[in-house]
């Protein structure tokens, strides 16, 4: 690969391939797929959400275990493939628990965190064992703590912790600053008094999450070393070993051009200075350190493939106007909270390896600026039919995307796996 081959033509020969003009999603041609099930679609391959499950846990081996955090991609299917793998599951609401369990998951492998848990969510779900609740608020604790007595039994429970700002580990992200998200930092040790004076409730572990979409290693290691020392205060106010350390999620994809690549290998190298301080501490020692990360398992396993509707000018710059949009891939818009929009990596899936042409503006059907899913990519000649692969789109897509804004059908899902295609829609 040429170095300055563009990002999607990098994640075409790293995680694709193709056969004469078509684009390969896990070893079939796009058109393939189109034709059969219909744009715009999501396609997902289950190989490559392997691939990433399996980098991930050998890195880690002997520091940390995987928890998937299920709203990057709820589908039950998507979430299959991972708990085969060995994930546990991390989820946000009563709808995430049942995808776990529509996916096989038993309860006892499930997390529930979540910054506005509702009582009816919460006594579904320890009705049912769920592994641990993630307490963020009073009102939660003393619900979670209801909920056990009027079960008769302690609810395992740990403390989601917002975190001081040096916990960034250099970057400036989530953390440190006023967030629903958790108790202060600064208010650890009166929240583990309360939860400790709760008879009901079993205070199993500490959870930190500081941030999302971070590529730089140092900066995850920095984070989780400041994990661990919160979790060894936490363990020594009360005085008793914690049994879990949920060091969050927020493994990044890159997304953009100019964007790196988490480097799994100077992760690991980090590790070891992280093992030596939990060894250390003996509260810490024996608990079960983990991550929930979302986007990293899944991001690249998806493409989000639409048909040119119409390939026109305006004024002198080329539209191409798609079947698919916004509607469906908000975070491809560069409307799911980015403060800058850059595009995702986007392929002429019906014309790989043609010459490009010049710029073209990749548009949705919908009635808004805001509807443009790439600006100005170097394309090569489109015509209405063909189609084009918006890739890194297995996380964050139809479930994080006004789905009902003007009407549209909502698109097709599919996972492909060991060269088979099965529909898996959910979304309605
Ligand atoms: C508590 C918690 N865990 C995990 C995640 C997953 O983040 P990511 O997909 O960046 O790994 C999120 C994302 O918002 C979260 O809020």
């Amino acid at each position: 690969m040429a170095p300055d081959a563009t990002l999607a033509d990098r994640l075409v020969a790293d995680q694709f391939g193709v056969d004469g003009a078509d684009l390969l999603i896990g070893g079939i041609p796009a058109r393939a797929l189109a034709e059969r099930f219909g744009t715009p679609l999501f396609a997902y391959d289950a190989g490559l959400i392997r691939r990433s499950y399996r980098a991930l846990a050998a890195a880690l081996a002997g520091f940390a275990t995987i928890h998937y955090s299920i709203k990057a991609n709820p589908n039950p299917a998507v979430v299959r493939v991972l708990h085969a793998e060995g994930a546990g599951i991390e989820i946000a609401s009563l709808g995430e628990f049942h995808a776990a369990m529509e996916a096989g998951v038993d309860p006892a492998q499930i997390l529930f965190a979540g910054p506005g848990k509702r009582r009816s969510e919460l006594a579904a779900v320890i009705s049912a064992g769920i592994g641990e609740i993630h307490l963020e608020s009073h009102e939660e604790m003393v619900h979670v703590a209801a909920i056990g007595a009027s079960l008769g039994r302690r609810v395992c429970v740990a403390i989601r912790v917002n975190p001081i700002a040096e916990a960034q580990g250099g970057a400036m992200r989530m953390g440190g600053k006023a967030a629903p998200f958790g108790f202060d930092e600064e208010d650890l040790d009166a929240v583990v008094d309360a939860v400790a004076a709760h008879p009901h409730l079993d205070l199993t572990g500490i959870h930190l999450f500081a941030g999302t979409q971070i590529l730089d290693a140092a900066v995850l290691i920095g984070q989780w070393r400041h994990g661990l020392a919160v979790a060894g205060r936490a363990a020594a106010r009360l005085g008793r070993p914690l049994r879990t350390i949920d060091l969050g999620g927020g493994l990044g994809i890159p997304y953009f051009a100019g964007d790196g690549t988490l480097d799994l290998a100077a992760v690991r190298a980090g590790l070891p200075e992280l093992i030596a301080l939990r060894d250390a501490d003996p509260l810490i020692r024996d608990a079960h350190v983990l991550v929930e990360p979302g986007r990293y398992l899944v991001g690249a396993c998806g493409v989000y493939l639409s048909a040119v509707l119409a390939a026109k000018v305006s004024r002198g710059q080329r539209f191409l106007v798609v079947d698919g949009g916004m509607h469906h891939h908000l975070a491809a818009s560069g409307n799911l909270g980015q403060v800058i929009k850059r595009d995702y990596p986007v392929a002429a899936a019906s014309r790989m390896g043609e010459p490009v042409v010049g710029p073209a503006s990749v548009v949705g059907p919908l009635c808004t600026p805001l509807d443009t899913l790439a600006r100005k990519v170097e394309m090569p000649a489109m015509a209405e039919g063909d189609l084009v692969a918006v890739l890194q789109s297995g996380a964050y897509g139809p479930t994080a995307s006004p789905v009902g804004f003007l009407s549209h059908p909502a698109p097709a899902e599919v996972l492909v796996d060991a060269g088979a295609a099965q529909l898996i829609s959910r979304v309605q």
